[in-house]
């Protein structure tokens, strides 16, 4: 109930720019979707994650002009100012939550695929959850779960795009369409390029190894010199391949092989290997 009044009694910047879900038939997107437009929120995510507890169906897009508290891994933030694509997708796929990583992988490809059919740019992805040009990032992916004992409940795929923001209005390091492309992007046309690919790519959500095949062919980093840090310890070397958990195999500078399941992820400037 007190989920319920969170998401009702929003403020009036937080008004939903549809009064109803609008529903679109499966014909269009490929699924029958049912699409909550807002104005601004603080997190997409966390709304579709509300929205996921209140029992809301599957296919349940959360989208939002701006986001006040728009995260990333680890509670990083996001920037989300206006301009930008920021939603999220509702699912309840039926696998176990030991299976639960794949999804951002799935995610990533189908975005990555999407965006580069739509805007013929070349696109490549950065381990773990990020979009990227030679230029520097252009989104990323956030995918969140609710799990009971070894079941997902569902999940909610998070998926940011700088889109149409101007290079000012961007963190350091990151990159929008509009200033790889010089083009304005409509941005439900993006979204519903995304969704639709997505749908797609579901139905080898049991196929983990084609998944990241994909993923892997399309990896920045395959095969150079990165450096790796997670928990105050940094390792560097040539990132060999990924399995089908999403965890990398690195070849570290003294030829050792490490298994790397989480991290923040460098490309290093010299490029050997
Ligand atoms: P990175 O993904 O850059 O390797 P990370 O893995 O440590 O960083 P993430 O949670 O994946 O962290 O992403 C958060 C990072 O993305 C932050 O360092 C932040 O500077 C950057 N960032 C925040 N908002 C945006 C945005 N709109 N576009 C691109 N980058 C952003
Ligand atoms: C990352 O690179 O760490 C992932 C960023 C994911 C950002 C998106 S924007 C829509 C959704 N809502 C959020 O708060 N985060 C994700």
């Amino acid at each position: 109930m007190e989920t319920l009044q969170r998401l009702d009694a929003a403020s009036p910047d937080q008004c939903r720019l549809t009064l109803k879900p609008k529903t679109i038939p499966a014909d269009a997107w490929r699924v029958p979707l049912r699409l909550l437009k807002y104005k601004t929120l603080e997190s997409t995510n966390t709304t579709a994650y509300q929205l996921g507890e209140r029992g809301s169906p599957e296919w349940t897009v959360v989208v939002a002009d701006r986001q006040t508290k728009g995260r990333g891994r680890n509670k990083n933030k996001w920037e989300s100012v206006k301009g930008g694509l920021w939603f999220s997708i509702l699912l309840r796929p039926r696998i176990s939550s030991a299976k639960l990583s794949i999804l951002q992988f799935l995610a990533a490809n189908a975005t990555r695929q999407a965006l580069e059919d739509e805007t013929r740019l070349k696109i490549q992805l950065k381990w773990p959850n990020d979009l990227v040009t030679n230029r520097g990032k252009l989104g990323g992916i956030l995918v969140e779960s609710k799990t009971t004992v070894d079941k997902v409940a569902f999940a909610v795929i998070g998926i940011g795009i700088n889109l149409n923001q101007r290079q000012d209005a961007l963190p350091k390091g990151a990159v929008s369409l509009l200033r790889e492309t010089r083009t304005r992007y409509e941005r439900l046309r993006l979204l519903r390029a995304i969704v639709h690919t997505t749908a797609t790519k579901l139905d080898d959500l049991d196929k983990p190894s084609s998944i990241m095949k994909e993923w892997w062919r399309n990896c920045i980093h395959r095969p150079f010199h990165v450096q790796i840090t997670c928990h105050n310890e940094t390792v560097s070397g040539i990132t060999r391949s990924i399995d089908e958990e999403g965890t990398l195999l690195l070849e570290t500078d003294d030829h050792k092989v490490r298994r790397i399941s989480e991290g923040t992820l460098r490309l290093l400037d010299d490029q050997s290997g």
